[in-house]
Protein backbone atom coordinates (compact mmCIF):
# COMPACT_ATOMS: atom_id res chain seq x y z
CA UNK A 1 0.00 0.00 0.00
CA UNK A 2 1.80 3.27 -1.05
CA UNK A 3 1.17 5.66 2.06
CA UNK A 4 -0.99 8.45 0.12
CA UNK A 5 -3.98 5.89 1.34
CA UNK A 6 -3.10 6.16 5.19
CA UNK A 7 -5.70 7.71 7.04
CA UNK A 8 -3.79 10.49 8.95
CA UNK A 9 -2.43 11.68 11.34
CA UNK A 10 -0.36 8.26 11.21
CA UNK A 11 3.26 7.47 12.67
CA UNK A 12 5.54 5.89 10.43
CA UNK A 13 8.89 4.93 10.42
CA UNK A 14 11.59 4.99 7.51
CA UNK A 15 12.23 0.92 7.80
CA UNK A 16 15.58 1.61 6.08
CA UNK A 17 16.99 4.58 8.04
CA UNK A 18 15.71 2.58 11.21
CA UNK A 19 17.62 -0.48 10.27
CA UNK A 20 20.90 1.77 9.09
CA UNK A 21 20.78 3.21 12.59
CA UNK A 22 20.55 0.29 14.61
CA UNK A 23 23.29 -1.22 12.66
CA UNK A 24 25.24 1.61 13.09
CA UNK A 25 24.68 2.34 17.10
CA UNK A 26 25.86 -1.32 17.25
CA UNK A 27 28.87 -1.14 15.47
CA UNK A 28 29.84 2.44 17.13
CA UNK A 29 29.54 0.65 20.89
CA UNK A 30 31.20 -2.33 19.72
CA UNK A 31 34.19 -0.34 18.62
CA UNK A 32 34.43 1.53 21.90
CA UNK A 33 34.88 -1.89 23.28
CA UNK A 34 31.29 -1.80 25.98
CA UNK A 35 27.88 -3.84 25.31
CA UNK A 36 25.03 -1.55 24.05
CA UNK A 37 21.26 -1.85 25.59
CA UNK A 38 18.77 -0.23 23.77
CA UNK A 39 16.43 1.69 25.55
CA UNK A 40 13.07 0.66 24.61
CA UNK A 41 10.98 4.01 26.03
CA UNK A 42 11.78 4.86 22.75
CA UNK A 43 9.24 2.42 21.00
CA UNK A 44 7.87 0.25 23.26
CA UNK A 45 7.40 -2.48 20.47
CA UNK A 46 9.23 -6.08 21.56
CA UNK A 47 9.27 -6.82 17.94
CA UNK A 48 12.03 -3.78 17.57
CA UNK A 49 13.78 -4.56 20.72
CA UNK A 50 14.27 -7.85 19.23
CA UNK A 51 15.72 -6.14 15.70
CA UNK A 52 17.86 -4.68 18.20
CA UNK A 53 19.18 -7.47 19.84
CA UNK A 54 19.15 -9.72 16.62
CA UNK A 55 21.85 -7.01 15.58
CA UNK A 56 23.91 -7.85 18.85
CA UNK A 57 22.17 -5.80 21.62
CA UNK A 58 22.93 -8.30 24.76
CA UNK A 59 19.70 -7.09 26.51
CA UNK A 60 17.14 -3.56 26.52
CA UNK A 61 16.06 -1.24 29.36
CA UNK A 62 12.41 0.01 29.79
CA UNK A 63 11.59 3.29 32.04
CA UNK A 64 8.30 1.53 33.88
CA UNK A 65 7.66 -2.26 35.42
CA UNK A 66 4.64 -1.67 32.73
CA UNK A 67 7.09 -1.90 29.76
CA UNK A 68 8.67 -4.70 31.58
CA UNK A 69 5.67 -6.77 31.34
CA UNK A 70 5.20 -6.28 27.50
CA UNK A 71 8.59 -6.63 26.63
CA UNK A 72 9.17 -10.06 28.87
CA UNK A 73 5.50 -11.01 27.04
CA UNK A 74 7.10 -10.22 23.88
CA UNK A 75 9.80 -13.02 24.49
CA UNK A 76 12.59 -10.40 25.69
CA UNK A 77 14.93 -12.29 27.69
CA UNK A 78 17.16 -9.29 29.33
CA UNK A 79 15.49 -6.34 30.81
CA UNK A 80 16.63 -3.76 32.90
CA UNK A 81 13.65 -1.48 34.74
CA UNK A 82 15.45 2.05 35.11
CA UNK A 83 13.09 3.62 37.30
CA UNK A 84 12.79 2.93 40.93
CA UNK A 85 9.39 1.63 42.15
CA UNK A 86 7.92 1.81 45.19
CA UNK A 87 4.78 0.43 47.07
CA UNK A 88 3.29 -2.59 47.49
CA UNK A 89 1.38 -3.11 44.33
CA UNK A 90 4.34 -2.33 42.04
CA UNK A 91 6.77 -4.46 44.45
CA UNK A 92 4.25 -7.32 44.12
CA UNK A 93 4.14 -6.86 40.16
CA UNK A 94 7.86 -7.39 39.90
CA UNK A 95 7.75 -10.29 41.80
CA UNK A 96 4.88 -11.92 40.11
CA UNK A 97 6.75 -10.82 36.53
CA UNK A 98 9.90 -12.77 37.76
CA UNK A 99 7.76 -15.60 38.74
CA UNK A 100 5.74 -15.48 35.09
CA UNK A 101 9.12 -15.26 33.41
CA UNK A 102 11.44 -17.74 35.44
CA UNK A 103 13.90 -17.73 32.29
CA UNK A 104 14.17 -13.92 31.48
CA UNK A 105 16.86 -11.68 33.24
CA UNK A 106 15.04 -8.56 35.03
CA UNK A 107 17.24 -5.53 37.16
CA UNK A 108 15.37 -3.35 38.98
CA UNK A 109 16.90 0.06 39.76
CA UNK A 110 16.64 1.47 42.92
CA UNK A 111 18.68 4.14 45.07
CA UNK A 112 17.23 3.44 49.11
CA UNK A 113 16.91 1.06 51.61
CA UNK A 114 13.21 1.55 51.00
CA UNK A 115 13.70 -0.79 48.41
CA UNK A 116 16.16 -2.81 49.46
CA UNK A 117 14.05 -3.96 52.41
CA UNK A 118 10.39 -4.22 50.91
CA UNK A 119 11.94 -6.06 47.87
CA UNK A 120 13.90 -8.29 49.72
CA UNK A 121 10.65 -8.96 51.78
CA UNK A 122 8.62 -9.55 49.01
CA UNK A 123 11.13 -11.83 46.88
CA UNK A 124 11.88 -13.96 50.16
CA UNK A 125 8.03 -14.84 50.76
CA UNK A 126 8.03 -15.86 46.88
CA UNK A 127 11.17 -17.56 47.27
CA UNK A 128 13.00 -16.09 44.31
CA UNK A 129 15.46 -13.55 44.42
CA UNK A 130 15.72 -9.86 42.62
CA UNK A 131 18.50 -8.22 40.85
CA UNK A 132 19.11 -4.51 41.77
CA UNK A 133 20.93 -2.35 40.52
CA UNK A 134 21.80 1.16 42.40
CA UNK A 135 21.06 4.19 40.63
CA UNK A 136 23.91 7.06 41.36
CA UNK A 137 23.65 10.87 41.41
CA UNK A 138 25.56 12.24 38.45
CA UNK A 139 24.53 15.44 37.50
CA UNK A 140 20.92 15.05 36.98
CA UNK A 141 19.57 15.46 40.52
CA UNK A 142 16.37 13.32 39.84
CA UNK A 143 16.42 10.04 41.19
CA UNK A 144 20.47 8.16 42.73
CA UNK A 145 22.09 7.78 45.30
CA UNK A 146 25.01 9.79 46.64
CA UNK A 147 28.63 8.79 45.59
CA UNK A 148 30.24 8.56 49.12
CA UNK A 149 29.31 6.80 52.38
CA UNK A 150 25.72 6.84 51.39
CA UNK A 151 26.38 4.35 47.95
CA UNK A 152 28.76 2.00 50.01
CA UNK A 153 25.77 1.12 53.06
CA UNK A 154 23.38 0.59 49.88
CA UNK A 155 25.56 -1.84 48.57
CA UNK A 156 26.07 -3.46 51.89
CA UNK A 157 22.34 -3.59 52.52
CA UNK A 158 21.73 -5.65 49.26
CA UNK A 159 24.90 -7.73 49.90
CA UNK A 160 24.00 -9.19 53.17
CA UNK A 161 19.69 -9.39 52.55
CA UNK A 162 18.87 -12.46 51.01
CA UNK A 163 16.09 -11.96 48.58
CA UNK A 164 18.08 -9.31 46.56
CA UNK A 165 21.74 -9.48 45.13
CA UNK A 166 23.77 -7.08 43.77
CA UNK A 167 24.15 -6.46 39.91
CA UNK A 168 25.64 -2.70 39.70
CA UNK A 169 25.14 1.35 39.35
CA UNK A 170 23.07 3.14 36.72
CA UNK A 171 24.55 6.23 35.93
CA UNK A 172 22.77 8.10 33.04
CA UNK A 173 22.64 12.00 33.14
CA UNK A 174 19.42 12.80 30.91
CA UNK A 175 20.07 16.65 31.68
CA UNK A 176 22.87 16.80 29.59
CA UNK A 177 21.82 14.44 26.05
CA UNK A 178 21.02 17.88 24.25
CA UNK A 179 24.17 20.02 25.51
CA UNK A 180 24.78 21.58 21.89
CA UNK A 181 27.95 21.34 20.43
CA UNK A 182 29.62 17.75 19.95
CA UNK A 183 33.24 18.45 22.30
CA UNK A 184 31.71 20.51 25.10
CA UNK A 185 28.63 18.13 25.82
CA UNK A 186 31.79 15.06 25.82
CA UNK A 187 33.63 17.42 28.50
CA UNK A 188 30.55 17.36 30.69
CA UNK A 189 29.16 14.09 30.03
CA UNK A 190 32.98 12.44 31.25
CA UNK A 191 33.26 15.48 33.93
CA UNK A 192 29.80 15.01 35.96
CA UNK A 193 30.86 10.99 36.12
CA UNK A 194 34.77 10.93 36.52
CA UNK A 195 34.14 11.17 40.62
CA UNK A 196 31.92 7.91 40.56
CA UNK A 197 34.84 5.91 39.06
CA UNK A 198 37.56 7.40 41.21
CA UNK A 199 35.43 6.25 44.37
CA UNK A 200 34.81 2.65 42.55
CA UNK A 201 38.40 2.13 42.36
CA UNK A 202 39.88 4.14 45.62
CA UNK A 203 36.96 2.55 47.56
CA UNK A 204 34.24 -0.23 46.56
CA UNK A 205 37.14 -2.49 44.82
CA UNK A 206 38.87 -2.72 47.58
CA UNK A 207 35.92 -3.26 49.81
CA UNK A 208 34.60 -5.82 47.38
CA UNK A 209 32.06 -3.43 46.31
CA UNK A 210 32.85 -3.39 42.34
CA UNK A 211 29.47 -3.09 40.48
CA UNK A 212 29.79 -5.97 37.75
CA UNK A 213 27.49 -3.77 35.37
CA UNK A 214 27.83 -0.29 35.40
CA UNK A 215 25.04 1.36 32.66
CA UNK A 216 24.14 4.60 31.34
CA UNK A 217 24.95 6.76 28.64
CA UNK A 218 22.03 8.16 25.57
CA UNK A 219 22.57 9.52 22.31
CA UNK A 220 23.79 12.70 23.63
CA UNK A 221 26.75 11.06 25.73
CA UNK A 222 27.31 7.84 24.58
CA UNK A 223 30.90 8.99 22.47
CA UNK A 224 32.02 10.55 25.80
CA UNK A 225 32.50 7.23 27.70
CA UNK A 226 35.59 5.41 26.22
CA UNK A 227 38.14 3.94 28.49
CA UNK A 228 35.66 5.44 31.66
CA UNK A 229 34.92 2.22 32.93
CA UNK A 230 31.41 1.92 31.81
CA UNK A 231 29.89 -1.70 30.48
CA UNK A 232 26.82 -0.81 28.88
CA UNK A 233 25.33 2.07 26.96
CA UNK A 234 21.70 2.67 27.41
CA UNK A 235 20.75 4.95 24.23
CA UNK A 236 17.34 4.81 22.40
CA UNK A 237 16.59 7.60 20.70
CA UNK A 238 19.40 6.82 18.09
CA UNK A 239 16.73 4.68 16.63
CA UNK A 240 14.86 7.51 15.61
CA UNK A 241 17.28 10.48 15.76
CA UNK A 242 13.80 13.05 16.74
CA UNK A 243 14.60 16.79 15.63
CA UNK A 244 16.13 17.75 18.69
CA UNK A 245 18.41 15.02 18.49
CA UNK A 246 19.25 16.17 14.92
CA UNK A 247 19.79 19.94 16.41
CA UNK A 248 22.47 19.25 18.94
CA UNK A 249 25.78 18.41 16.60
CA UNK A 250 28.24 15.84 16.01
CA UNK A 251 32.00 15.39 15.47
CA UNK A 252 31.90 17.46 12.02
CA UNK A 253 29.16 19.54 12.29
CA UNK A 254 28.07 21.80 15.67
CA UNK A 255 24.75 22.38 14.96
CA UNK A 256 23.85 19.68 12.72
CA UNK A 257 23.82 15.75 13.72
CA UNK A 258 24.60 13.72 11.21
CA UNK A 259 25.37 10.35 13.18
CA UNK A 260 22.25 8.59 12.80
CA UNK A 261 19.00 9.75 9.71
CA UNK A 262 15.45 10.69 10.83
CA UNK A 263 13.18 8.11 10.79
CA UNK A 264 10.02 8.87 12.62
CA UNK A 265 7.93 10.90 11.25
CA UNK A 266 3.90 12.10 11.72
CA UNK A 267 2.03 12.32 8.17
CA UNK A 268 -1.08 14.25 8.03
CA UNK A 269 -3.55 16.03 6.23
CA UNK A 270 -4.30 19.95 5.28
CA UNK A 271 -7.35 20.24 6.07
CA UNK A 272 -7.71 24.41 5.88
CA UNK A 273 -6.23 27.08 4.25
CA UNK A 274 -7.47 30.41 5.51
CA UNK A 275 -4.77 32.83 4.12
CA UNK A 276 -1.93 32.05 1.41
CA UNK A 277 0.78 31.95 4.21
CA UNK A 278 -1.21 29.83 6.78
CA UNK A 279 -2.23 26.31 6.40
CA UNK A 280 -3.79 24.09 8.87
CA UNK A 281 -2.98 20.23 9.47
CA UNK A 282 -4.76 17.77 11.63
CA UNK A 283 -1.98 16.90 13.74
CA UNK A 284 -1.78 19.19 16.80
CA UNK A 285 -0.92 18.23 20.21
CA UNK A 286 -2.53 15.00 20.70
CA UNK A 287 -0.15 13.42 18.39
CA UNK A 288 2.72 15.87 18.06
CA UNK A 289 4.77 16.44 21.63
CA UNK A 290 6.36 19.95 21.68
CA UNK A 291 8.26 19.33 25.19
CA UNK A 292 11.11 19.51 23.22
CA UNK A 293 9.91 22.30 20.73
CA UNK A 294 8.65 22.45 17.42
CA UNK A 295 8.42 19.04 14.77
CA UNK A 296 10.23 20.16 11.20
CA UNK A 297 8.23 19.91 7.93
CA UNK A 298 10.09 17.79 6.04
CA UNK A 299 11.30 18.33 2.27
CA UNK A 300 9.78 22.54 3.06
CA UNK A 301 12.62 24.53 3.88
CA UNK A 302 10.48 27.57 4.28
CA UNK A 303 7.55 26.80 6.18
CA UNK A 304 7.59 26.07 9.85
CA UNK A 305 5.04 24.49 12.03
CA UNK A 306 3.44 26.41 14.97
CA UNK A 307 1.03 24.02 16.99
CA UNK A 308 -2.61 24.91 16.41
CA UNK A 309 -3.78 23.01 19.96
CA UNK A 310 -5.02 19.37 20.53
CA UNK A 311 -6.05 18.72 16.97
CA UNK A 312 -4.65 21.42 14.71
CA UNK A 313 -1.04 22.22 13.20
CA UNK A 314 -0.62 25.49 11.65
CA UNK A 315 1.90 26.12 8.86
CA UNK A 316 3.59 29.24 8.21
CA UNK A 317 5.26 30.11 5.18
CA UNK A 318 7.65 32.72 4.09
CA UNK A 319 6.58 34.42 0.79
CA UNK A 320 7.89 32.46 -2.26
CA UNK A 321 7.11 28.74 -0.66
CA UNK A 322 4.95 26.90 -2.49
CA UNK A 323 1.32 26.70 -1.57
CA UNK A 324 -0.27 23.68 -0.55
CA UNK A 325 -3.34 22.14 -1.31
CA UNK A 326 -6.69 21.08 0.43
CA UNK A 327 -5.94 17.23 0.95
CA UNK A 328 -2.21 16.92 0.20
CA UNK A 329 -0.40 15.13 2.70
CA UNK A 330 2.34 16.71 4.85
CA UNK A 331 5.50 14.99 6.61
CA UNK A 332 6.75 16.17 9.75
CA UNK A 333 9.71 15.25 11.73
CA UNK A 334 8.77 15.04 15.50
CA UNK A 335 10.72 17.11 17.99
CA UNK A 336 10.68 14.44 20.33
CA UNK A 337 10.17 10.41 19.42
CA UNK A 338 9.40 9.50 22.97
CA UNK A 339 6.56 11.65 23.83
CA UNK A 340 5.23 11.11 20.05
CA UNK A 341 5.10 7.61 20.41
CA UNK A 342 3.22 7.26 22.68
CA UNK A 343 0.29 8.94 21.22
CA UNK A 344 -0.09 6.06 18.68
CA UNK A 345 -1.49 2.71 18.99
CA UNK A 346 0.25 1.88 15.53
CA UNK A 347 3.59 2.51 13.89
CA UNK A 348 3.63 1.71 9.71
CA UNK A 349 6.79 0.36 8.17
CA UNK A 350 7.46 2.35 5.27
CA UNK A 351 9.81 1.78 2.52
CA UNK A 352 10.09 3.81 -0.71
CA UNK A 353 6.69 5.01 -0.25
CA UNK A 354 4.87 2.20 0.54
CA UNK A 355 3.77 0.85 3.68
CA UNK A 356 5.39 -2.80 4.23
CA UNK A 357 4.32 -4.01 7.68
CA UNK A 358 2.75 -2.17 10.88
CA UNK A 359 3.94 -3.04 14.59
CA UNK A 360 1.36 -2.76 17.78
CA UNK A 361 2.65 -0.09 19.78
CA UNK A 362 2.37 -2.40 22.39
CA UNK A 363 3.64 -0.47 25.50
CA UNK A 364 1.81 2.54 24.57
CA UNK A 365 0.43 4.16 27.59
CA UNK A 366 2.35 1.88 29.80
CA UNK A 367 3.58 4.35 32.07
CA UNK A 368 2.62 2.62 35.03
C1 LIG B 1 17.66 6.11 32.33
C2 LIG B 1 17.72 6.39 30.87
N1 LIG B 1 18.67 5.77 30.14
C3 LIG B 1 18.77 5.98 28.80
C4 LIG B 1 17.90 6.81 28.14
C5 LIG B 1 18.02 6.94 26.64
O1 LIG B 1 18.47 8.14 26.23
P1 LIG B 1 18.28 8.67 24.75
O2 LIG B 1 16.89 8.38 24.34
O3 LIG B 1 18.52 10.11 24.91
O4 LIG B 1 19.26 7.96 23.92
C6 LIG B 1 16.91 7.49 28.86
C7 LIG B 1 16.02 8.44 28.18
O5 LIG B 1 15.26 9.19 28.72
C8 LIG B 1 16.82 7.27 30.26
O6 LIG B 1 15.88 7.89 31.00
Amino acid sequence: MDISHLDTPSLIADLDAMSINIQLMQERINDLGLALRPHTKAHKIPAVAQMQIDAGAQGICVAKLGEAEVMAQGGIKDILITTPIAGQKKIQRLITLHQGHPDTRFIQVIDDHYHVVEIAKAASAANICVELMIEVECGQQRCGAQVGDALVELIQAIQITDGVSYAGVQAYSGHLQHVKGYCSRNEQARSVVVPLFDFIRSTLEPKGMAPQIISGGGTGTYTAYQGLGYSEIQAGSYLFMDAAYLAIGDETNATKNQQFSPALKVLSTVISQPTPSRTVIDAGMKCLSIDLGMPIVEGREGVRYQTGGDEHGILHHEEGCEIFELGQQVILLPSHCDTTLNNFDTLYAVQDGKVVSQWTIKGRGRSD
